[in-house]
């Protein structure tokens, strides 16, 4: 394992990490950090950018190739740091400016890139320019740079229209005086109205700020949603609804335009050598429209969330996998691949949990709702189901995107009380949706002790007692760990990793997937609940022990040959 991590970092010169590489993205492991939870430095109970720093051996060690943070800026985290008071700045809960700096050089000198979340669809409504809007009056230069509308009603006293929020609860707020603006997330997040030259050009001075400090990249949070046109007359949610979303027509989402600020953001991007990368969350109808915002002449690359959605399957990730790359060749980008992230629960658990419909219909998360220790998870299967699923992702073509936590195993925590819970979705959707909190519990450090070794004290949201079970401490000791497997995993990527292609081998079972790299790297998954027969090779790695020559029931194993 030693030599593999050694050949693996050659001595990196910090001031620019990876060469000029330009195309360092296209296959990159990518670890996601949600700083609020990842791990705490000075004893606030709140995780912040130093913590960040101190646990890069960590990360060097994990084998990844980039940090994408999650939003570290200062917010009243109405929405978990979704909700930007200042682009241009670090949340002192997490630290300042030179932390920021210090934990670039230090992910730098480690060899890890660093991606950066940028949020352009809203604002918080504490950001400078919408305090601006509320004291200014209707039709003021200061409310253009959000969605005011009047209100509807003899004195506006009626919101505009019915929309609902996509947390739920209206998507309209009156302000006092007759108008309303629109947010589609949380009240506290007004929408940008991306038709003020104004809120162009700080976004582009927002991009340079932070490629000037080092930043390698951005993610950007609901990249479909920036562009709108509202009709004079609104049309009902309803009506919303029915409207056909896949031509770029839509009044709200996947506009055709939405690309214009993207081609400007772009030609910052390509200021810098090497150019900074960027991927777009963007929930759109067809791999197509997904595919116009990873042009090159766009962000680069965007988020394919198909594998995260799909069951535990063979034919739908051999369908998927097969799709979206042809796609992103098309489209002259690599795709990326995620099973878990911040806004949904632990991949461990959605495959633990049984299908909400009986044997054959989909994993159902609704299970989640009902809380307390969630009995119905099997999480021996869960475990075993996705270290078989993330095995057969690391050998795919394409950017591989990881969740803090995932490394270890980790579960969705169901049972956090409902006075500590913090996810406005939870609160906007009473009795329906359990939020996204579950998946941000702080990560257990060590075994016991204040907060798992998280913090001196306790953690921002509560850790359960079995936390202990999945810490780095235990896992590090432990070679058969979930821990140990990524690392293996994640090594041998490095040194495998080859030209973008794939090429299918027919396993002669409908439950078993097998590809070969060109390199004649080979990944076999036997999704079924028996064993198949082990194909001849040398065995690199398998998410299960291995039985006499035969593949385990849910089992992947990386083959050479
Ligand atoms: C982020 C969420 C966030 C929302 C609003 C997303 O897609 O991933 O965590 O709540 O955008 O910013």
């Amino acid at each position: 394992m030693t030599d593999i991590l050694d050949a693996r970092w050659p001595a990196v010169d910090s001031a620019n990490p990876g060469g000029a590489d330009a195309t360092w993205w296209r296959q990159a492991a990518v670890y996601q950090i949600y700083p609020r939870s990842f791990a705490d430095s000075n004893g606030d109970g709140i995780g912040d950018l130093p913590g960040i720093t101190a646990k890069v051996p960590y990360l060097r060690r994990l084998g990844i190739d980039a940090v994408w943070l999650s939003p570290f800026y200062p917010s009243a985290l109405a929405d978990g740091g979704y909700d930007v008071d200042d682009y241009r700045d670090v949340d002192p809960k997490l630290g300042t400016l030179q932390d920021f700096d210090a934990m670039v050089t230090a992910l730098h000198e480690a060899g890890i890139k660093l991606i950066v979340d940028i949020v352009p669809n809203h604002t918080s409504d504490r950001h400078e320019w919408f305090k601006a809007a509320l004291a200014a009056p209707k039709g003021s230069a200061e409310r253009d740079r959000y969605i005011f509308r009047d209100g509807l009603g003899d004195n506006g006293e009626q919101p505009p229209a019915d929309w609902q929020s996509i947390f739920g609860g209206p998507a309209w707020e009156p302000v006092g005086d007759g108008q309303w603006y629109m947010h589609h997330f949380a009240t506290e997040q007004p929408d940008l109205n991306w038709k003020n030259q104004e809120v162009r050009s700080d976004f582009l001075k927002t991009l340079r700020f932070w490629s000037d400090r080092g930043v390698d990249g951005f993610r950007v949070d609901v990249a479909h949603g920036c562009a709108k046109e509202l009709p004079e007359v609104l049309p009902s949610q309803a009506e919303l609804d029915a409207m056909e979303n896949a031509d770029g027509t839509h009044p709200l989402w996947d506009r055709d335009e939405v690309h214009e600020i993207y081609a400007q953001w772009r030609e910052v991007f390509n200021e810098y050598d090497p150019p900074r990368t960027a991927v777009a969350e963007a929930w759109v109808p067809t791999p197509q429209r997904r595919h116009r915002y990873a042009s090159a002449e766009g962000l680069g690359q965007a988020f394919n969330f198909d594998l995260l959605e799909a069951d535990f399957e063979a034919d739908q990730f051999r369908e998927i996998i097969s799709s979206n790359l042809g796609q992103a060749k098309e489209a002259g980008s690599s795709t990326t691949w995620v099973f878990s992230n911040h806004d949904v629960v632990r991949h461990a658990t959605r495959y633990g949990l049984p299908p909400r419909g009986g044997a054959g219909t989909k994993q159902g998360t609704d299970w989640l709702l009902s809380g307390g220790t969630v009995p119905q998870l099997d999480a021996e299967t869960g475990l075993r189901r996705a270290r078989a699923a993330t095995l057969l992702m690391l050998a795919l073509p394409g950017s591989a995107y990881l969740y803090q936590g995932e490394e270890l195993g980790l579960n969705e925590v169901a049972d956090i009380p409902e006075a500590e819970r913090q996810d406005p979705s939870f609160f906007r959707n009473p009795g329906k949706d359990i939020g996204r909190d579950g998946c941000r519990v702080p990560l257990p450090w060590t075994s016991a002790g204040p907060s798992f070794g998280f913090s001196d004290t306790t953690s921002h949201l509560p850790q359960p007692a079995w936390f202990g079970d999945y810490s780095v401490e235990r896992e590090d000791a432990d070679p058969t760990s979930t821990l140990a497997f990524y690392r293996q995993a994640l090594a041998l990527r490095g040194t495998l990793q080859t030209d973008e292609e794939l090429e299918w081998i027919d396993a002669g079972s409908t439950d078993v997937l097998h590809y070969r790299r060109p390199n004649g790297w080979e990944s076999v998954t036997n999704f079924s609940t028996r064993s198949r027969p082990l194909p001849e090779g040398e065995v690199l790695a398998a998410s299960s022990p291995l039985g006499d020559g035969t593949l385990p029931a849910e089992t992947t194993v990386w083959l050479k040959r």
